[in-house]
């Protein structure tokens, strides 16, 4: 079982920015993992947060919840949460960083995530797909 985590915005999908985002809402985005995971023989849960303490908690607690893995997707965190970067790196279990945008084709500011050193791998500007490539990835190379 995969956990998947998204944080703060990501549950305005669909009406935010879809420019940049797509027209997609995270409940489509959900649906798609829970298809995608039964696809690849695992499953998934999925959850949302706007609070850096709340995913820090998930994070911290995922191994003993019995997940294999985690794919991540932290929002503007991932530019300067130091805390959950130290909470990645304070747990076992491989976590895969993924962005629905081409980070490092926007802002500077993107182009710079402190969660990535203690990360798996990152998927960044494949939209909802990277989640599905962040799956694969966690069942067939953890
Ligand atoms: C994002 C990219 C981040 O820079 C941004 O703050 C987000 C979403 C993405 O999925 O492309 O909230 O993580």
């Amino acid at each position: 079982m995969i956990l998947v985590l998204n944080g703060p915005n990501l549950n305005c999908l669909g009406t935010r920015e879809p420019g940049i985002y797509g027209s997609g809402t995270l409940a489509d985005l959900e649906g798609l993992c829970e298809r995608w995971a039964g696809e690849l023989g695992t499953s998934v849960q999925c959850r949302q947060s706007n609070f850096e303490g709340q995913l820090i908690e998930w994070i911290q607690e995922a191994e003993a919840a019995g997940f294999e893995g985690i794919v991540l997707n932290p929002g503007a965190f991932t530019h300067y949460s130091y805390a959950i970067r130290d909470a990645i790196a304070g747990q076992l279990l491989p976590v895969v960083e993924v962005h629905i945008s081409h980070v490092d084709a926007r802002e500077e500011f993107r182009r710079i995530s402190v969660v990535a050193p203690v990360c798996r791998g990152k998927l960044s500007g494949f939209g909802f797909l990277g989640y599905r490539l962040a799956l694969e990835a966690l069942v067939t190379a953890p």
